[in-house]
């Protein structure tokens, strides 16, 4: 065996140690361990590949897919070994040629050939994030469907639309969750987006130039399920797009989390109170024994802010970067791990506490009856007997604000003080205006008719089962 001085992966050309607490501020074992799968998977392709380029013998890439095997099964089953042999290593590249020389002796050095951890780890991580869009999609459409099946048993149960926070026209409680379930739609499809841009396989870039031994790159990306390979070994190793928008896609996720949660704290307040907090989901106070607070949601929009933080930690970190690796990119995985374990959490539990919300048809339905609500129903009315609409705005202006003088609401005004205002209001007025009318009304595709809510049911329910049918194990 040819003596190495130590087992770094780099010291030939150093005469000194490296400072200590340099050393330890460098190492990125600690959190790209979790890349170790990938790694290994990415090492069993480069050795296959490395045969028919005459580096290895058909006898030793079976030598070393044996001992990678090995490798994987011992970090998979033991833990504690793995923290203590990753003690020593720079990286989780560092610890696979560290365990492989180990276990093969001079042979494991070969592994290395015409390869570079930039490329390996621009590799590993496309692979962690296309795992990761799948998982993530799974635990989104058990969210999409949650938010489904309450829109299902809620179906024609009327409330309060607003904007500005102000009674505006009555809307389907079942229309309000479907309108949350389209946005989490959209994010399945960011996130597919970034699975797309992760699907390129750098292997075969080199450190930055490329490869001198005529590797065969496409059958190192079809072995590791990449659709094609990356086209510019330099940008190969500079690129960390994916990142970024796996990284947007979450904080899309998060944004719409953090709205479905303010939604309910709102919701779930004394003056609103349109739900029921589930009793899995709430906390209660130390002091008020009365209290149950809706710290689920409560947390779900708060950490929202760290989802954010990690899109905006990435970015900052690119910023005017040279082409080509820098070793900054090294910060890419820890915000990234994070950001998608913390989204995780945060599905999960906006769908269990989703699921356990009762809705107060009650509360829900006397908002809806706000004869406010159907002021719009009444220029509508007038247009349809002909007063363009304009006009028709101010008249029933006119007549709210009588209706304000005599303390009444306006439905309750007689037809000959209706007639004062405009003689376009005939006896048929009175059944014109209910919160049910105003619904039916509502029936364009996408309006809040129970019709066409009914209809977006059974579209949104074809679209998820398209999108979702791919189910993804935990990264
Ligand atoms: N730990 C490094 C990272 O995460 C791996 C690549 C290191 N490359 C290098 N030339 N130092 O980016």
């Amino acid at each position: 065996m040819t003596e190495r001085k130590d087992d770094r992966l780099w010291g030939g050309r150093f005469e000194r140690e490296p400072d200590a607490q340099f050393d330890a501020f460098q190492r990125s074992f600690a959190f790209d361990r979790r890349l170790l799968p990938y790694e290994i998977a990415v090492d069993r392709a480069w050795a296959k590949a490395l045969e028919p380029v005459g580096i290895l013998s058909a006898e030793e890439v079976q030598q070393m897919l044996a001992a990678l095997e090995k490798i994987l099964g011992r970090v998979q089953t033991d833990d504690a070994w793995f923290q203590k042999a990753g003690a020593g290593a720079e990286d989780v590249h560092h610890f696979v040629e560290k365990a492989l020389v180990e276990e093969l002796g001079p042979l494991g050095w070969k592994l290395h050939t015409g390869r570079s951890r930039n490329e390996l780890v621009a590799t590993d991580f496309r692979l962690f994030v296309i795992d990761a869009v799948s998982a993530m999609k799974y635990t989104l459409a058990g969210l999409l469907r949650a938010l489904l099946s309450q829109a299902k048993a809620n179906l024609s149960v009327p409330m309060a639309g607003m904007t500005h926070m102000q009674h505006a026209q009555p809307i389907l409680l079942s229309h309000f969750l479907l309108a949350h379930a389209e946005a989490f739609a959209r994010d399945i499809t960011r996130l597919q987006h970034a699975a797309a841009s992760a699907d390129a396989c750098p292997m075969g870039s080199g450190a930055l130039a490329g490869n001198s031994f005529a590797i065969d790159r496409n059958a190192i990306a079809k072995e590791l399920g990449f659709s094609c390979i990356t086209v510019n070994s330099l940008d190969a190793v500079s690129d960390r797009d994916f990142a970024l928008d796996y990284l947007f896609a979450l904080t899309g996720i998060a944004t719409h989390l953090s709205r479905l949660a303010e939604d309910f704290v709102i919701f779930a307040s004394q003056e609103f109170s349109y739900v029921l907090l589930p009793d899995e989901y709430s906390t209660g106070s130390s002091l008020m024994p009365q209290k149950k607070n809706p710290d689920a949601w409560e947390l779900i929009r708060g950490k929202t802010g760290r989802i954010t933080g990690a899109l905006f930690s990435l970015l900052t970190t690119l910023k005017g970067l040279p082409t080509s690796y820098q070793r900054d990119l090294q910060e890419d995985k820890e915000a990234l791990f994070a950001a998608h374990d913390q989204v995780g959490d945060m599905v999960w539990v906006a769908k269990g506490a989703i699921a356990a919300t009762t809705f107060r048809e009650d509360r829900l339905r006397a908002a809806a009856s706000n004869p406010a609500l159907l002021a719009t129903e009444a220029a509508d009315y007038l247009v349809r007997k002909g007063v363009p609409f304009r006009q028709a705005h101010d008249l029933v202006g006119k007549m709210l604000r009588e209706a304000e003088k005599q303390n009444v609401p306006w439905t309750a005004l007689p037809l000959e003080a209706l007639k004062q205002i405009s003689p376009a209001f005939e006896a048929d007025v009175a059944k014109n205006f209910s919160v049910e009318g105003a619904l039916a009304a509502k029936k364009v595709p996408g309006g809040t008719a129970p019709e066409s809510v009914r209809a977006a049911i059974a579209d949104l329910e074809v679209r998820l089962n398209k999108k979702a049918n791919k189910t993804g194990a935990k990264p």
